[in-house]
């Protein structure tokens, strides 16, 4: 990908592609957005899609499509078994990660099931340099438990680390050392999801797999982020930078014993699964997924999402698509960052993360900053974000908080979805919320189910904040939505 210089403007990111098909949004009114928040239990999960502009809760399974993608779904071949659909993604497959087999699911967490019913047992322990919630959720099911090596820097919130999402390789080793009988496998997130979508270099993945192999376990990586992580370490790490996408992607294959990912995320699509060298891994997987998601040739996916995985995966490899995301969040971010809102540096992949911790400092962690943040960007601007602090985390076996070791609002940018100008607008809503924090206030539950609250708990504003803020907005923006 050459860099794009400008003449006489500064430099924004520039898209490598046009629009071909779009969708209407609307921007409903401040006062509708406050009732909106309310009945949707200030759960940015529970809000209709109605009343969004902006849909940045996840890149999960709404990035945009290419026309070659939509034009090969038209040619899925439909069968239980045996159909060639499946042939043609376990080939790219193959071809891409020089992997024999392919075991199929219908998504991120289901091919998370399969590798934790196969591996995990009570008192395993897998160590992986961050957690990710439905990853942890079922290999704690199945009484194992999750340690997490993540280097020092991975959890500064402002940094200038170009892989915060690297392992502690000291850590691992002495892990590895001490109760490695008790390690079926290591897992590798590139990149980190809820740590702000940060990456790890090449270098530290193919030292983690080296350790790991030298005390007999496995190898697995979760590569539903890869796609930015490419990008990272081809424009950020120096022994990478001669190596094309597509070596770079096979190195890193090559080291691992199994790789899995949800393909809404990896290749644009709907679906996901789990690639292997080995036959007798492969083996010992297989009878789950007839049992749980579908015959060996589809998983539960739609042959029309396999298709458009194979071709997704293909245009994985050009740096002119992977770059968008990336190029975007930095954009975003660099432009908040400028104007003083505090969000986690250096950007990374999948979206742009504010520090809610710092954004509401006068919000107790008791009272969910970041819960009351997403709120307050839906009032602001239309704007759905993802909390990601102590709501999305569980109460202790006593009841007591979990109080989570960041609270974050992660605003995604699905791929190719939303124009410059809209992230724009969402930077100068933020800016304006910014500047009006003092009048956020926080959240209690008035339902919260014992586990994924997240997903379904409701809450309350603790005073009356949604509406002054919306009295606020009309005072500055007059009848502007
Ligand atoms: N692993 C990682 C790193 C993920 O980010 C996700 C999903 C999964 C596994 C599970 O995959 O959703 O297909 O079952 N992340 C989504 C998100 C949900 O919004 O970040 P899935």
């Amino acid at each position: 990908m050459a860099e794009i210089k400008f003449y006489c403007t500064d430099p924004v990111p520039l898209e490598l592609h046009k629009v071909r098909i779009v969708q209407k949004l609307d921007l409903v009114p401040v006062e509708r957005r406050v009732r909106a928040m309310a009945e949707a239990g200030f759960n940015t999960f529970l809000l209709q899609n109605r009343d969004i502009y902006l849909d940045m809760l996840t890149d999960s399974g709404v990035n945009a499509m290419s026309d070659r993608q939509l034009a090969a779904m038209m040619v899925a071949d439909d069968s239980y078994a045996g159909s060639a659909t499946f042939t043609r993604l376990t080939d790219k497959l193959r071809e891409i990660f020089g992997t024999e087999y392919f075991l199929p699911a219908h998504q991120g967490r289901a091919a998370e099931n399969i590798l934790a019913m196969s591996f995990v047992q009570p008192g395993s322990i897998i160590p992986m340099n961050y957690h990710f919630t439905t990853t942890k959720a079922h290999i704690t099911r199945l009484g194992g438990q999750v340690e997490e090596l993540i280097s020092p820097q991975g959890v500064e919130l402002t940094s200038s680390c170009p892989f915060k999402g690297n392992f502690d390789l000291d850590r691992l080793e002495r892990l590895m050392a001490d109760k490695g009988r008790r390690i079926p496998f290591v897992r590798i997130e590139a990149g980190t999801n809820l740590i702000g979508g940060q990456p790890l270099s090449l270098g530290n993945i193919l030292a983690v797999a080296d350790i790991v192999h030298r005390y007999g376990s496995l190898v697995v990586l979760d590569a539903s982020l890869l796609q930015d992580n490419l990008y990272f370490i081809k424009t950020r790490e120096e022994a990478a930078r001669d190596l094309s996408v597509r070596q770079i992607t096979r190195k890193i294959a090559d080291a691992m014993d199994i790789i899995y990912f949800s393909a809404r995320k990896l290749g644009f699509a709907r679906g996901g699964g789990i690639a292997l060298h080995d036959r007798a891994l492969y083996e010992r997987m297989r009878e789950l997924v007839p049992m749980f998601e579908g015959f060996l040739t589809y998983g539960g996916m739609s042959v029309r999402e396999m298709e458009a995985m194979t071709v997704g995966l293909e245009e994985t490899m050009d740096m002119d698509v992977i770059s968008q995301g990336p190029l975007f969040i930095r954009y975003m971010t660099e432009e908040l960052e400028k104007l003083g809102v505090p969000v986690v540096t250096p950007a990374g992949g999948l979206g742009c993360h504010l520090d809610a911790s710092r954004f509401l400092p006068h919000v107790r962690q008791e009272e969910y900053p970041a819960g009351a943040l997403a709120a307050a960007a839906y009032i602001a601007g239309g704007i759905r974000g993802m909390e990601r602090g102590t709501v999305s985390e569980q109460r202790e076996a006593d009841g007591s908080e979990h109080l989570a070791s960041v609270e974050l609002l992660r605003l995604a940018l699905p791929r190719r979805v939303f124009t410059l100008s809209q992230v724009r607008y969402a930077v100068d809503r933020i800016k304006w919320l910014y500047d009006n924090r003092d009048l956020v206030g926080g959240l209690r539950f008035v339902q919260e189910p014992s586990s994924l609250r997240f997903f379904f708990g409701r809450m309350e504003a603790v005073s009356d904040w949604p509406d002054r803020l919306a009295q606020a907005f009309r005072r500055d923006f007059g009848d502007s939505l």
